[in-house]
């Protein structure tokens, strides 16, 4: 589908895309969760401006302070826990529900896409409402009112963290390959509020660009994939233009 034909307008491009296509996968970042009240990371007064990430978001300043991160999580755990899906995050339920969109694949933490939901998401980055055991691995829910002041342990001795990737983590292996099929499989890629500037995830709308997507970004402002290989670009706030998109999809 040529998208040189500027009469049409860009949304309706896009829903007709989706509608046609045969298997729809959306990416999305900290963008889809704005309008639920969580600043993204790298806006202006986004979260890196006042927690440096090498401070607080990699796993050596995890290990060498792990008071000093767990403050900060406590703090985001309870903003997080106050927060709801919005209209974005269901839109793309109410596309999954109605068979237009096979997955999510989230680099988000927040859970929003399944308290929207969504039932196929695929945590790129781990998920905030779960800890994990340093030494033995095991998952516990996150419940900042239950867990311990300080820095939590596991009964079995080992530091718990919140089951997140941080920076010089691996992205988890499941997450990984699963992402890396559907990104295969794709014949359109709905990017959703992201900047494409942390690796391996960005890299995921370009492997399915290589093989034929139809990529659709959606993005308050442009982006390198932009500039690059989205289709179709459609400006604002995920909020507004995935519900929109979503019953132009739904009424065709
Ligand atoms: N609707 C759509 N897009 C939005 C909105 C909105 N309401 N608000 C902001 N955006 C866009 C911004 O323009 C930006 O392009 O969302 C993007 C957010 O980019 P980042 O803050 O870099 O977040 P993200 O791309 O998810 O970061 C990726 O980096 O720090 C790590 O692990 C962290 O998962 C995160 C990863
Ligand atoms: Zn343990």
């Amino acid at each position: 589908m040529s998208f040189a034909n500027a009469s049409i307008p860009a949304i309706d491009q896009a829903a007709e895309a989706i509608a046609s296509a045969k298997c729809v996968v959306a990416t999305t970042g900290a963008g889809i969760s704005v309008e639920s009240g969580i600043p993204d990371f790298r806006s202006a007064g986004g979260i890196w401006s006042r927690y440096p990430p090498e401070e607080y978001a990699s796993i050596e300043a995890f290990l060498e302070n792990p008071s000093k991160v767990w403050a900060l999580w406590r703090e985001l755990g309870d903003q997080l826990g106050a927060c709801r899906p919005n209209p974005g995050h269901r839109a793309l339920a109410d596309l999954e529900r109605h068979a237009k969109l096979r997955a999510v694949i989230t680099q988000n933490v927040d859970n929003l896409h399944q308290d929207a939901g969504s039932q196929d998401v695929v945590e790129y980055h781990g998920n905030s409402r779960r800890l994990v055991c340093l030494d033995c691995g095991a998952l516990t829910p996150f419940n900042p009112d239950k867990v311990a002041r300080g820095v939590p342990h596991c009964p079995c001795g080992g530091l718990l963290k919140p089951d997140v990737v941080m920076f010089g983590e691996l992205i988890p292996p499941a997450a990984m390959l699963r992402a890396e099929s559907l990104a295969r499989t794709a014949d359109v890629v709905i990017v959703v509020g992201t900047s494409a500037q942390v690796f391996p995830a960005a890299q995921l709308p370009f492997t399915a660009k290589e093989r034929g997507a139809i990529v659709i970004e959606v993005n308050t402002e442009k982006t390198d994939l932009t500039r690059t290989i989205t289709d179709v670009f459609l400006q604002g706030p995920a909020g507004i233009v995935l519900p929109a998109l979503a019953e132009r999809i739904l009424r065709l």
